[in-house]
């Protein structure tokens, strides 16, 4: 029988961590290379400095900095702003032809809520054509690509522990919907482990130590990592960078109308100069419960409803008179790649937000699986948002939310963000674009345009005095035709 490894001993007990080799004299040969290899290539050190400043940062509570409004040069709306709009869609088309721009894909959730066994991209909503969200992001960027004269636009996909695998043989079993295999690059989100609540790591065998993934805000650790064990060399970063990326569209899966490598948001945070850019809509009524953008003493930050006082939810804009706190947040950003690479400086920096949680574990010195009844430990997430505080040149763009959010949360016939309103979001936007073009659709009539035809609206000129009143999907306008 091996003995523990004299080093990792030293450093796990110097971390006040040794009770992890607890079971190791009495593990098969197999069993104790597995427990040394996870414990060798675990961070213990930072894992403990994560915990020490997410409990600092959970007893310090809310900032008490006070919560204003964002700065009017930092907010900018393309609503009842067409010409606006044109010009950064030019500036963001030509940073694209010029190959800089790259898509970055959070699909690492397990979208708990909305109940499917797939990761949620896969997920049809029930459109005429039964696409999938990952084939209507897909086309969208080549659309894109299209317009922007055929060049290659990357598409980075995080994925985590549970997601990757399905979501890597969806791609492969759609033939990548048609986009060039070099160009979808998969990557995979971090874990952290699970800790009991005074910060010791939990077993979830013998031999293996308990993890659980460490939220969408692990993306900027997932970026310097290797993109797979066999190519440990090459991390998402350092691919984008031998491409030449510099400008980064990043969104979350779930929004059936995200305009992927938007042109007109990537050219508005090119032409403010900034290093990080959201785009939002605009909160609904004051009470609504989402976490609108704000400036949180001097620094950029989400703020949620429960934060602000009645009268700051009610406060209204005098220059537009609109809500002064309306900047609802969409998971929807832009980021320079140099912006990027310097998150790893201020990491250490960023709390992570603790949830306490019943996690089941090996107890020692029992060696007992228990199932705890209650919360028994702490799992540690952080947020894609939780950058903006670090954030100096940050500029937000608002969009009409009919026009570019519909998420997908929750479960069929919920209601509210449920696959139901997804499709209802994307017929009637369908609807106001081939109506806009001159065509009616007919009272009931169910009809999609693809991606392919059309990424906004453009290039519907052909469809003029059409009268559409069959259900169906069309690819082309030839197919459109036929659905009249
Ligand atoms: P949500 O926070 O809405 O989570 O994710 P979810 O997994 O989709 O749904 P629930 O809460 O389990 O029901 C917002 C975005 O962040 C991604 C999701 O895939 C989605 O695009 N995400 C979330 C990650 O990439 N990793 C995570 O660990 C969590």
């Amino acid at each position: 029988m091996a003995a523990v490894p004299v080093d990792l001993l030293k450093r796990y007990e110097a971390a006040g961590q040794e009770h992890l080799l607890h079971f190791y004299p009495k593990l098969s040969p197999t069993e104790q290379e597995d427990l040394v290899a996870q414990l060798t290539a675990l961070d213990v050190e930072r894992v403990n400095r994560v915990f020490k400043t997410a409990i600092e940062y959970e007893k310090a509570g809310a900032s008490s900095a006070a919560i204003n409004p964002l700065p009017a040069s930092t907010f900018e709306t393309i609503i009842g702003e067409p010409e606006k709009e044109v010009q950064w869609r030019e500036i963001g088309l030509k940073a694209i032809a010029a190959g800089k721009v790259g898509v970055l894909l959070m699909a690492g959730g397990q979208g708990t809520r909305l109940g499917s066994s797939d990761p949620k991209g896969c997920y049809d909503i029930g459109m005429p054509s039964h696409k999938s969200l990952f084939q209507y992001q897909a086309e969208r960027i080549g659309r894109v690509s299209r317009l922007a004269g055929g060049a290659s636009i990357p598409w980075y996909v995080m994925t985590s522990g549970p997601t990757r695998k399905p979501t890597e043989a969806f791609f492969k079993e759609h033939n990548f919907f048609g986009l060039p295999e070099k160009d979808v690059i998969f990557f995979e989100q971090g874990t952290l482990p699970c800790l009991t609540m005074d910060g010791k790591i939990l077993l979830d065998k013998p031999y293996s130590i308990a993890v659980a993934p460490d939220g969408n805000g692990g993306l900027y650790a997932a970026l310097r990592s290797p993109l797979s064990p066999s190519d440990s060399k090459r991390t998402p970063l350092s691919d984008m960078a031998a491409r030449g990326i510099a400008y980064i569209h990043t969104y979350g899966v779930d929004n059936c109308l995200v305009r992927v490598a938007d042109p007109v948001f990537i050219g508005y945070s090119i032409t403010k100069g900034a290093a990080c850019g959201a785009k939002v809509v605009r909160k609904a009524y004051p009470t609504e419960s989402v976490g609108v953008i704000a400036m949180r003493g001097d620094k950029f930050s989400v703020v949620e409803y429960s934060e602000i006082t009645e009268a700051q939810a009610n406060e209204i804009d005098t220059a537009t008179g609109e809500l002064a706190f309306r900047a609802a947040n969409i998971v929807n950003h832009f980021y320079t790649r140099e912006f990027l690479e310097s998150i790893e400086s201020i990491e250490d920096q960023m709390a992570f937000h603790i949830a306490r949680k019943k996690i089941p574990n090996v107890e020692i010195p029992s060696g007992e699986f228990v199932k705890p009844a209650k919360p028994n430990g702490i799992k540690m997430e952080l947020f894609v948002f939780d950058v903006f505080p670090f954030t100096q040149k940050m500029a937000v763009l608002e969009v009409p939310r009919q026009e570019e959010f519909s998420p997908l949360k929750n479960a069929p016939g919920t209601g509210v963000d449920d696959p139901q309103t997804s499709k209802r979001d994307l017929l009637a936007q369908q609807q106001r674009w081939l109506e806009a073009a001159g065509a009616k659709v007919a009272e009931g009539a169910e009809v999609e345009v693809s991606p392919k035809v059309t990424y906004a609206g453009e290039g519907l000129e052909g469809v003029k005095g059409w009268i559409l009143t069959k259900n169906g999907s069309a690819d082309t306008l030839e197919a459109l035709h036929l659905l009249q």
